[in-house]
């Protein structure tokens, strides 16, 4: 499939052991794709790599950022390739191979179409990630009933790193707001309105949503208001 090249940027460079497609039903969607099952973890591996290359451009593409922001993201890049390494190594032990499905890089190609950082900030870590959070707390439960204690450590290790990316784009996206005023709070809106319409396209059907981590996006610096209302949207 050829996506409308409008809402997406180009992908990021894969190396020829990976079959890239570009919607969620073009992937292998295996039985075994439930949470925490071989497809699964490959396909996280590269979520997490497209997480790094994302902050990466985070550096790159906005170099005039508060330093102490900056700083914030660099922290990121180094979590999030830690996230690679311990996927791939859960997946392997399970005799997976890297390339062994195809991948998504949907949440690249919809990031780095946002020409703002705090339109990236608050797609990437506060809706993205933020929604990573409720599924992780959810994996930890299924991790351990199923006795896969690599797992639950791995999950443990990942969700105390998420949490903190959530929590510091809330903060900066305060900052960035009360200090650019009308015009950040419309470059927000315009990045949150182009996502939501980008994952329609990639997710189509496809409406996997775990229970919302209540406790965990309080940790991540959401108000209770803003709880209320993604409970609502998922659960009304
Ligand atoms: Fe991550
Ligand atoms: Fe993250």
């Amino acid at each position: 499939m050829t996506l409308d090249p409008r809402p997406f940027a180009e992908g990021p460079a894969r190396d020829a052991r990976f079959a890239v497609r570009e919607v969620w039903a073009e992937m292998d969607n295996l039985e075994s794709d439930a949470l925490l099952n071989r497809e699964f973890l490959h396909r996280q591996m590269n979520e997490e790599v497209n997480g790094l290359e994302m902050a990466a451009r985070n550096l790159t593409d906005f170099p005039d950022a508060p330093w102490e922001l900056r700083m914030a993201i660099a922290r990121q890049c180094w979590d999030e390739s830690r996230h690679v390494t311990m996927f791939r190594r859960c997946y392997e032990r399970r005799s997976g191979r890297v390339g062994e499905h195809p991948v998504l890089n949907f949440q690249y190609r919809i990031i780095t179409r946002i020409d703002t950082l705090i339109g990236r900030l608050a797609v990437q870590n506060r809706s993205f990630e933020a929604a990573g959070i409720d599924g992780i707390q959810e994996g930890i439960a299924v991790a351990r009933a199923r006795g896969e204690e690599d797992l639950v450590e791995l999950l443990e290790a990942q969700l105390a790193d998420e949490v903190e990316h959530v929590r510091y784009a809330n903060d900066w996206i305060k900052r960035l707001t009360d200090a650019g005023g009308a015009r950040a709070a419309f470059d927000l809106a315009r990045a949150v309105a182009h996502a939501n319409a980008a994952m329609a396209v990639v997710a189509g059907d496809n409406t996997v949503q775990y229970p919302v981590a209540e406790e965990l996006r309080r940790e991540a610096g959401f108000s209770a208001g803003e709880i209320a209302a993604v409970k609502e949207a998922r659960e009304p």
